[in-house]
Order: C-alpha cells, then sequence, then structure tokens
C-alpha cells in the first residue's frame, strides 16, 4: 500500500566521526542508492536528555549535517531534516501518548543504561520518560517501513510497532472507513515497521574503549592528515608487548579492528603474522591505517568544502528538506486526526 521509504535520525553530538561513519553513515548511503530517505536531527531528543545544555544543540545540528553531505548523503536523493522543524512530531507524540503503556519502561534496556549513565543529571522528567514515544511518532510519522539502526534500539523499534498495531486495531475499523476494504475490516493507518540491522563493525576508539567524542578518543571525519597521524601513531597496542622485539597479539590490540575495517586480506594477513613474530614494529603496523583513514577522507573533504565557504546552502537544502517532511508529516495527520475523531469537517 505505502512505497518503501527509510527513515533514520540522529542526535546532534557535533562532529562525527569514523565510528558514526562505519556504523550508520556508509549504510545511509547505501540505502539512499535504493529508497526514499528521510534522514533527520533528533533535536528535540537531545532535549530529553540535555536539556539544561541547550546552547550546544544549534551548531551540533549544523556540524553533523556537513558531515552528513560531507561523506555523501545526497540531498537529491535523500530528505534531511530538523525534527523540530516539523511540529507534527509533535501532535503525534501526543497522540500516540494516549495509547502508549505507561508500564514496561523499566525493560527498555537504553532506559536504564542511560539514566546510570547519564546519573550526574535528573532523568526523573516526563520528557525522558516519553521519549520512545516521540521516536515512534518520528517513524511513523513518514510512514516509513525500514528504520536502519544499532542493535540498542531494537527494543524501542519493538515499542513502536505495538504502538502502530494498537493504532490500528482501535481505530482502524468500522464501516466506511476506507473504500475497496470490507465492512468492519481493519484499516491500516499506520504501517508497521522494520528495524534494519546491518553487520556493522564496532570502531574502538584510540583508548580501545567506544568511540564517542566524550571520551576524548575520536577520529572525525574531516580530520587534517597531520592529526590523524598523530592520533594514530600514539594509539595504545597490545599491553604487553612492551619492546620492540616482544611478539604483540593483534586480539588484544585496539589497532587490530581498525586494519579489520581499513585493509585488505593480504595487509590483514602480514598484520597478524608480522605481529606475532614481532616481525614488525607497531609504528609499521599502523601506517596502513593511517594511510587508508586520510585516503577515505579526501572526498569528504572536498565535498565539504563548498558548505563550509558558503553555510546558506546547507541552510538551504535542510529548508527545503524540512518543507518535504512537512508535507508527508502533514498527510499522515490528517488520517490520524481524522481517526482519532480530530478532524472537523
Ligand atoms: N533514539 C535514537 C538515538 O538515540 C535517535 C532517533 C530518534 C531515531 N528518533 C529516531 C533513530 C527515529 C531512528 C528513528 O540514536
Amino acid at each position: 500500500m505505502f512505497a518503501d521509504r527509510v527513515l533514520s535520525g540522529m542526535r546532534p553530538t557535533g562532529r562525527m566521526h569514523i565510528g558514526h561513519y562505519h556504523g550508520a553513515l556508509k549504510n545511509w548511503l547505501r540505502l539512499q542508492e535504493e529508497y526514499e530517505c528521510l534522514y533527520f536531527a533528533a533535536d528535540w531528543h537531545a532535549l530529553t536528555t540535555h536539556y539544561e545544555t541547550p546552547e550546544h544543540i544549534e551548531d551540533s545540528v549544523w556540524e553533523m549535517f556537513i558531515d552528513w553531505l560531507a561523506v555523501g548523503i545526497n540531498p537529491n536523493r535523500s530528505t534531511i531534516f530538523i525534527q523540530s522543524r516539523v511540529i507534527e512530531h509533535a501532535e503525534l507524540t501526543l497522540l500516540l501518548g494516549m495509547i502508549a503503556p505507561v508500564g514496561g519502561r523499566e525493560r527498555v534496556p537504553t532506559y536504564k543504561n542511560q539514566q546510570e549513565k547519564l546519573s550526574d543529571r535528573d532523568l526523573s522528567t516526563f520528557g525522558f520518560l516519553g521519549y520512545p514515544v516521540m521516536q515512534a511518532a518520528d517513524i511513523l510519522i513518514y510512514r516509513a517501513n525500514m528504520v536502519p539502526v544499532g542493535e540498542d534500539q531494537v527494543s524501542h523499534l519493538e515499542l513502536v510497532r505495538e504502538l502502530a498495531r494498537r493504532l490500528n486495531h482501535i481505530y482502524g475499523r468500522g464501516p466506511g472507513v476506507c473504500v475497496g476494504y470490507p465492512e468492519g475490516a481493519r484499516r491500516m493507518i499506520l504501517p508497521e515497521p522494520q528495524p534494519l540491522l546491518t553487520d556493522t563493525p564496532k570502531v574502538p576508539g584510540l583508548d580501545g574503549q567506544k568511540m564517542s567524542k566524550s571520551y576524548d578518543n575520536a577520529i572525525f571525519l574531516r580530520e587534517e592528515p597531520a592529526s590523524i597521524t598523530t592520533k594514530v601513531r600514539t594509539m595504545q597496542t597490545d599491553p604487553a608487548r612492551v619492546r620492540r622485539s616482544d611478539p604483540g597479539n593483534p586480539a588484544k590490540c585496539p589497532v587490530w579492528p581498525l586494519h579489520q575495517i581499513y585493509s585488505d586480506q593480504p595487509t590483514q594477513e602480514w598484520v597478524q603474522k608480522g605481529g606475532t613474530t614481532a616481525g614488525i614494529g607497531c609504528l609499521e603496523c599502523k601506517h596502513p591505517v593511517i594511510d587508508a583513514i586520510i585516503a577515505e577522507q579526501l572526498p569528504f573533504h572536498e565535498r565539504a568544502q563548498k558548505y563550509l565557504d558558503d553555510p546558506s546552502l546547507v541552510r538551504a537544502i535542510v529548508a527545503d528538506g524540512c518543507e518535504r517532511a512537512r508535507k508527508l508529516a502533514e498527510e499522515t495527520m490528517r488520517d490520524v486526526r481524522e481517526a482519532m475523531g480530530l478532524s472537523y469537517t
């Protein structure tokens, strides 16, 4: 009934790093070749946890968009927009709230994780509690059926599907709701979306932990080559390999996962063999990774330049995206309002 449509969002955290690229953006690039895609900056989501520091949101959003464009998100194929510029997300969040169960929130792993991780903040707020409902609205309002997300978001998607089912069940029946449907049959108002889980590599940070700007262990997209070189050269390696003559264990070395992402088979074999026999030194081993990251980013720098030179280009692309998104959202809301007794014709 509805065309294949992909939707995904990211919280604006500022400059993107190679973890975002290999974990999400590369997948977005593939999807835009095949499907209608909508990608948005989840600025309201940022406020659910960072409501006390709103001053970072705006700059982060623009930096994030430049990175999306730099890696090749094509505004002629993909609609890129800002959540809060499509006010209908708020309306659908409110309406879904009417049928969203409050219990069970504790079962969602990210809820607890986040509360623990962000224990310095008071997250006993309505906004934080309700953010999965907002996420459901983000997706359902575009009738998206494919949602590329990370593993941690799967339980949220389950709630999104549950809310779509509930809404269709409660409001999608009755005579004459939809021409061509038998009397009493249910009408699908909002289709249930599927998570698109791709096997994305985990990119460790410079210290072997998860790569994150806040851990100060990230290699950014569009870094200067000299800076990439310094960062990788000073990266920790297998801690047991103290001297050049000690053999190393790639499985214990944070550089190895980078080889798995960036190096071809012969290079990986060279690393395995050279590392375990102390045939190559750590610096030598890092060179192919440094070269590959720098090479990967060359086109990013090139694409970003015109947006850096003229930021109004990004503003225009996003304004256009917001308008396109709003049109789609408005269509869905007409149906939802009507189904929920709010059409006032
Ligand atoms: N919650 C997601 C995150 O923290 C971001 C997000 C918000 C999202 N709304 C979405 C992702 C809708 C996919 C679809 O990463």
